[in-house]
């Protein structure tokens, strides 16, 4: 690889895993592509970042947005001529837990999928181009520990109960079926694309009331996708992780 620093972009950057996830892969000498679908909210989240003296540039990015996805692929080859790392992270829970399994409208199901599946697949074929130019191209997939199938039968695992909000569940596992495959269709490209579970983080993802409820911060949510963002050519490709661990699928 050239010397000049690796460029990475993070969808769904705007608060969250996503905007710590650009911390921290900024600090980390990456100049990093804050993509946010509010390119206000973007530029204010990507400005106090540049304030702390990190590398960090605003770009507009709504992944359900073909128009927009197009744009920001442009945006980057125009001034990047390459990508080195994406970050799948934008995401959405829209299922109510109230209405159970089986009780989701399918507006619900469609909206669901239109972001945390089919916009994580426009977005990546749409950057495949720019990440074919990096000498060693990285997509992490921010999925979920409640899209694993094994968990899911298993009756020992805390998630076994855990059905209620089955069009986001699905789609975790759609993403990570999808990192499957991609992984396989680039694993002579050097480019590794891998799929992770973040840990249950305090974000609005998980707000109740006022209350963001959770086992870690998100300093520590965002570790396991900038450790795969970060992995060299030894590193893993077509796995799921949960920081060092290996998930079942
Ligand atoms: N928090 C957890 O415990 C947890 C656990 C497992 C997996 N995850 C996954 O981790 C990822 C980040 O979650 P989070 O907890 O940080 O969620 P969050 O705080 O709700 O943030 C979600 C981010 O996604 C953005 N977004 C939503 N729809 C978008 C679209 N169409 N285009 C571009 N950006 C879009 C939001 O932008 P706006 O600001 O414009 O709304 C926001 O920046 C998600 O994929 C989530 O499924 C989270």
């Amino acid at each position: 690889m050239n010397s000049s620093p690796r460029i990475a972009l993070v969808t769904g950057a705007t608060r969250g895993i996503g905007l710590e996830t650009v911390r921290q892969l900024a600090e980390a000498g990456v100049h990093t592509l804050l993509a946010g679908r509010n390119r206000d909210k973007a530029v204010e989240a990507a400005l106090k970042l540049q304030a702390d003296g990190l590398p960090v540039e605003a770009i507009a990015l709504d992944v359900t947005d073909a128009t927009s996805i197009a744009e920001a692929a442009k945006t980057i080859e125009d001034r990047h001529g390459r990508l080195d790392i994406l970050v799948n992270n934008a995401g959405i829970g829209l299922d109510d837990a109230q209405l159970g399994t089986a009780g989701q409208s399918l507006d619900t199901w469609r909206t669901t999928f239109e972001t945390n599946v089919f916009g994580l697949i426009a977005i990546t074929q749409a950057l495949l181009p720019l990440l074919h130019k990096s000498a060693a191209g990285r997509i992490v997939n921010v999925s979920s520990l409640l899209g694993s199938l094994s968990q899911h039968q298993d009756p020992a695992s805390f998630i076994y109960d855990f059905k209620g909000i089955p069009a986001y569940n699905v789609s975790k596992s759609a993403v990570n079926a999808w990192t499957v495959h991609l992984a396989h269709a680039l694993k002579d490209a050097g480019i590794k694309v891998n799929t992770i579970h973040p840990g249950y983080v305090r974000t609005d993802m998980n707000k109740a009331g006022d209350e963001q409820k959770g086992e870690l911060e998100v300093a520590d949510g965002a570790r396991t996708s900038v450790r795969l963002a970060l992995i060299d050519d030894a590193g893993p490709t077509g796995g799921y992780f949960y920081l060092d661990e290996v998930l079942p699928w």
